[in-house]
């Protein structure tokens, strides 16, 4: 028996890709799994491939925006399976690639609100019952390569990214102690249909721009995206990698070591200005004063 046999997962945005892979992992794992997602039919579809495979589970229609359904989310889970161990933020959006005038401020809201309030929400939702019952849990946010760095023409998906990452390190050191255990997830590129996410965009967020002029650059750039996601790794392999991973008390988890390079070079420009700050005749009072630091460990 391993440390997930017997425990249940909820798994936002579960119903396909990189969260029905994560699922399919942990049910794997001798895990209850509870699927949460906007999308019905692809909820029936999930449960029946997993059920097929002799996995427990469980599934909920929810918006992740809204923060009372994710209280239903963990009600039913509780009333089916007892106790909640692990939370997997997944569902996320990617807004279409623009420039920062061809973002209008409804793709701002939407990508905001899916990618970084349904964090947000599913953590204030389930951490407090992982509290509770005290026993051994595990919350995984997914959050990107995109929030290792900054990617052109896709400020708003890169910072609800960068936020992911940052929640996810300030909430490693606050829930260590409850005993639950926090990792963040960043891929690259994954098969999945994440370049059609406008199908979950509700018809109020739809842009005026998603018809006009700007409609061809828009569509030249998602175009190559999409062979881009068409040749990316596969959502099992992402699943199982997780599940190494979170075995491994990993905070950070990557499934793409072929961008470590280019990570570091972010980490050298960081280090760079740093050591020019350092050199700096205005700034000399400081260096000798104690920090306030964050710690892994
Ligand atoms: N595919 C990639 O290349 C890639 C790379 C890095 C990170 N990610 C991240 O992985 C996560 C999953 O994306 P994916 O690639 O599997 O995309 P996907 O579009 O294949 O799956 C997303 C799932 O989330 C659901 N969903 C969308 N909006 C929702 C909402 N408001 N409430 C509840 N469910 C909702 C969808 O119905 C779908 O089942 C996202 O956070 C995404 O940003 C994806």
């Amino acid at each position: 028996m391993n440390q997930f046999s017997g425990k249940t997962v909820v798994v936002s945005g579960g119903a396909e890709g990189i969260g029905f892979g994560i699922a399919q992992a942990m049910g794997k794992q001798g895990m209850n799994v509870v699927l949460g997602d906007i999308d019905s039919n692809q909820l029936d579809i999930a449960r029946a491939a997993l059920e097929k495979e002799g996995i427990n589970v469980l599934t909920v229609q929810m918006d992740v925006t809204n923060l009372s359904q994710w209280q239903n989310v963990a009600d039913k889970a509780i009333e089916r399976f007892g106790k909640i161990h692990m939370l997997v933020n997944n569902a996320g959006v990617g807004n279409r690639p623009g420039t920062i005038e061809q973002t209008d401020d409804k793709d701002w809201r939407w990508v905001l609100d899916v990618n970084l309030m349904g964090v947000i929400y599913g953590t204030q939702t389930m951490v407090p019952l992982m509290k509770q019952h005290g026993e051994q849990s595990w919350l995984i946010n997914v959050a990107s390569m995109a929030g290792m760095m900054g990617v052109p023409s896709a400020g708003a998906y890169t910072a609800t990214k960068v936020a992911v990452v940052g929640m996810s390190e300030s909430w490693y050191a606050e829930l260590k102690p409850h005993n639950i255990q926090v990792s963040v997830l960043c891929p690259a590129f994954v098969k999945t249909r994440i370049n059609l996410s406008n199908r979950n965009k509700p018809a109020e967020l739809k842009s005026e721009t998603e018809s006009d002029a700007n409609k061809a650059s828009f569509s030249a750039a998602a175009k190559h995206i999409q062979k881009v996601i068409d040749n990316g790794l596969s959502p099992t392999i992402v699943g199982e990698r997780v599940v190494e991973a979170v075995s491994n008390q990993e905070l950070y988890i990557f499934t793409h070591p072929n961008y470590r390079k280019a990570v570091q070079k972010r980490f050298q420009a960081i280090d760079g200005a740093f050591a020019r700050a350092e050199q700096s005749p205005l700034l000399t009072s400081v260096l000798d004063e104690e920090i306030v630091a964050w710690s892994e460990k």
